[in-house]
Formats: structure tokens, sequence, C-alpha cells
């Protein structure tokens, strides 16, 4: 018996196919292209999302029985704007998680409507990568567009659309749409209306782990899986990755480092954190979760690598990093602006510190080293409410890197634990599928049971006592520098 779990990303789709025991089977995976319109924006075509997937899932069942697929679920990069006209077609390019443009608006929403109300309303303030502030940038620049609207979904569940022909969407991922109330589980209705949105325009809820149907016979024709193969909502990628790597029930951490990064913290109960810096959602296990969301985390070292230093080997850059700690060069990772906890969509990257000796392996080291400085920013607001986080999991693209890993423990101060798997979406994905399927009696059951910690990476006192002093240098930078980024953007 199989389950099916595809992790939507911004570079790429990666199925997994998890045999029941929790064992991967097989992967495989898709890139499409990212379009940057304008310096800051951010779109792709919902189209390439699917045509990916459908190839995908054609390679992935090849050399199974297609009739042992029980359940597909999915993880998706969250908070995209997705829009379909009364035919279900879309209408433009998707507008993504890290896209900028909607300064203007997240202004009206934090401080003419307030931050109070919103926050009241959803749990959350608005950020540039937000929902709702895409649908009213639509509105005002796009009003043809906007008036053909039927409905609005997420990345994610336009696939789902596709395969089930059901309009759905998952708690996790309507809590980073801005028309959410978190609290309850429910669509906002004052929300709806200070944005101008038709709440009949918005998907059917679902928790992660319930079915939305099954496959519609076209798409089972086209794909060679069974009709009956249910399909569960999922989770927003961070959620899913939660599940994947047993970040579910209490006070767990888990990291991830992929084209974005993150810091999860899983919540029994509902909290929203007082500055609004981190985003109170819920989480796809049933209850919720705090997160701080960097927009540029394994990208940033990918466009170092391939953009600048023109390299594919990226182990081979870093085999020379080794004096940790001491490194005067630091960078600042805002390359497209910046979500937690500063919400800046004007900030940009930013090298400072280099002498005429600074070598080529200082300059990566402090992409790597930025990265985990811009996390701690993160972790140290939610220490400021009082939580206390002594271990994280880890996952995503730069949870390969050893090195990374060790930055991460000793900047952030907390042991690092490895699991068996860095497939955190896609895994996590595949244990929503067996949930929805009844073969796991409940999200926390199935992690306890599916994921394995294999490794733990300890906080070394001498290095994390230098990496402390660092840091207290790198926390200096950003705010000396909003002018800065503010005349910039002029
Ligand atoms: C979370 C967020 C990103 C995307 C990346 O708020 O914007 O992590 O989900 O896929």
């Amino acid at each position: 018996m199989y389950f099916i779990g595809i992790d939507l990303g911004t570079s790429s789709v990666k199925l997994v196919l998890m045999e029941k025991s929790g064992k991967i089977e097989k992967t495989v995976s898709r890139e499409y292209p990212l379009y940057f319109p304008n310096p800051g924006w951010s779109e792709q075509s919902p189209k390439d999302w699917y045509e990916k997937s459908v190839d995908a899932l054609k390679e992935l069942i090849a050399d199974i029985d297609a009739n042992e697929v029980k359940a597909i679920s999915f993880g998706g990069q969250m908070h995209g704007l997705v829009c379909l006209d009364e035919k279900d077609e879309v209408i433009r390019p998707a507008i993504l998680w890290n896209d900028g443009r909607t300064e203007e608006e997240c202004h009206f929403l934090n401080d003419e409507i307030g931050k109070d109300k919103i926050s009241e309303y959803t749990a959350n303030i608005a950020f540039a990568g937000f929902t709702a502030p895409k649908l009213l940038w639509m509105k005002k620049n796009e009003p043809e567009n906007f008036a053909r609207i039927k409905k609005i979904m997420l990345p994610k569940d336009y696939l789902a659309y596709m395969y089930t022909g059901v309009h759905a969407t998952d708690v996790s991922d309507a809590s980073g749409m801005l028309l959410f109330d978190v609290k309850n589980r429910c669509w906002s209705k004052e929300m709806c209306d200070i944005c101008g949105v038709d709440i009949d325009t918005l998907a059917n809820i679902y928790e992660s782990y319930e079915s939305i149907g099954t496959i519609t016979k076209e798409f089972a024709a086209l794909t060679g899986l069974p009709e009956t193969v249910i399909v569960a909502a999922g989770a927003g990628d961070n959620a899913a990755a939660a599940v994947g790597t047993g970040t579910v029930g209490d006070g767990k951490c888990n990291i991830s480092l992929g084209t974005s990064g993150t810091i999860f913290i899983s919540s029994k109960n509902f909290g929203v954190d007082k500055k609004n810096a981190l985003h109170s959602f819920a989480h796809a296990d049933g209850t919720y979760h705090l997160m701080g969301c960097m927009l540029s985390a394994a990208s940033c070292n990918k466009w170092w690598m391939d953009e600048i230093l023109k390299t594919k080997d990226y182990a081979g850059e870093q085999t020379g990093i080794e004096k940790l700690g001491e490194n005067n060069v630091f960078f600042l990772p805002y390359l497209m602006g910046e979500r937690s906890p500063h919400n800046n969509p004007k900030a940009r990257g930013t090298f400072i510190g280099m002498s005429m000796d600074t070598t080529r392996e200082e300059m990566t080291q402090a992409i790597l080293e930025g990265v985990a400085f811009a996390l701690r920013d993160s972790l140290e607001v939610a220490k400021e409410q009082g939580i206390v986080i002594e271990r994280t999991k880890i996952c995503g693209g730069g949870a390969k890197s050893a090195l990374w890993k060790k930055m991460i423990a000793n900047i952030m101060n907390i042991k690092v634990d490895v699991i068996e798997t860095e497939e955190g979406p896609g895994l996590g994905a595949a244990i929503l599928a067996g949930v929805a399927a009844g073969e796991y009696e409940s999200v926390e059951a199935a992690a306890d049971k599916l994921v394995k910690v294999i490794e733990t990476v300890e906080p070394e006192t001498e290095l994390a006592e230098k990496y402390e002093k660092k840091y207290q240098v790198f926390k200096q930078i950003y705010p000396s520098l909003i002018s800065v980024y503010d005349a910039m953007s002029k």
C-alpha cells in the first residue's frame, strides 16, 4: 500500500512515494521557471505546476502496481495568489509568497485599517507576500482581471482542484491568506469586506488530514492511477514539513532551509506574538504554530554559487571554510526584501566588513552564517514570548550541508536533530494522505511512528560563545541601514 506526497516548491515539484511502513520507495522531481517581471516581483505559471506534477507522477508510479496507491496529498508553497474565472481557467500568472509589490496595500491594511484590527480578525498583520494585499493590488492595478475572479486558490489547492474538480483548501495554508480567522479556523467575513472579496470565491476549508474527495475519471485515465485514490487537503509547505520532521504536538521546533528559511514552533494552544513579527497559523495536526519566515535562505547560497561564483560545486566551495566564529565579513540575506522579523520589502542583500585580505571562502562563509543569524533574529522574538527552545529538527536542501547545520547549532545555541530523510514537506504530505485514508489514527501518531532521528548536532560551548559575539555585531547592521534601503528604493 502506497501514499504519495507532493511538495509543490518554488524551484521544483518533488514527489515522494511512501510505503505504509514509512519507507520512501522513490522520489521524482521536475523543475519549472520562476519569473521576476519587475525587481522584487515573483511569479509562476500554475499550468507549469500542473503539467510537471503529472509528468513526475507518471514516473513515480511507473514500476509499481498503481492499484496499490491509496491516497495523495500536498505540501505547497504558501500565500501564492491563483485566480480562476467562471470556466475555472487561470486569469493571470500566480503572484508568489516572495513577491514584494504590495507595499502600498500593506500600508493600507496595517496603518489605515490598523494592525490591531487586522490581528484581531486574522491573528496576523499584513506582510508583502500574503494573499490579501495581492488581491488589493490586483483590484487597483488590474481591475479587469479582478472583476473576472470566480475562485481564489492557493498553489497546492489549484493542483488538488485539477486532480479532483473540488475547490478546497486547508487550515494551515488558508492561515497565510490574511482572510482567515486562525483562532476559529474559518474565513473572516470582516477581512473579506475590507478587501472587497466575495466570501463565496474562497474555497471550502478542511483540516489538512481530511479527504476532499477522489481523483476524477479523466485524471485517473491520464495518470494510470485508480479512480479510488483519495486526495487529502494537505498543508502549506512549512506545516507539511513539520509533520514530515515530527514537529507535532506542543513546543517542538523545525527549521527549514529551502528557498525560504523558516523556524516553526508547534503549539497545542492558539497564541499571537505581541509584535506580530512571527506568524500565528493553524497547524496540519489540528493544533497551531508560530513561524518566522525569511524570504531568502538556501536561495542566497544558490545565487552566490550559480550567479556569482558560477560553479555547481556547492560542497567543494565549503571545504575551505575552517575558521568558524572568526569571520569579519557579514552578509545580510535580504535578496528579496525580508519578512520575519523586519517586514521590509525594501531591504536588500548586503555584504559588509571586507578588507584587502578577504577571501572567497570568507564570503561564502558569510552567506551561510548570514542565513543562520537571520533565523536567530526570529528565534529571539520567540524567546521574548517566553518560549524556550532547546532543540530543533531541520529539513530542506540546505540541511544537506553538515557545515551549515553546525553553524545553525552554534549560532542559535540549540541542538539540531537530523532525521532520516530531508523530504520534509513531501514526507509530511504522504503522512497526511495516510491519515486521510484511515491508515494511521492521527497525524501525531503517524509522525511518532514514521519519523526517525538519526543524528544530533550539539552546540560547542567555545564556538557558541564566539558566535554570540558575532551575532551582537550582526544585529546592529540592519537597523543602521534602514534609511539606506529606503533611499535605494526611490
Ligand atoms: C511561509 C512562506 C514560505 C513559502 C515557501 O510563510 O512564505 O516558506 O511557503 O514555499
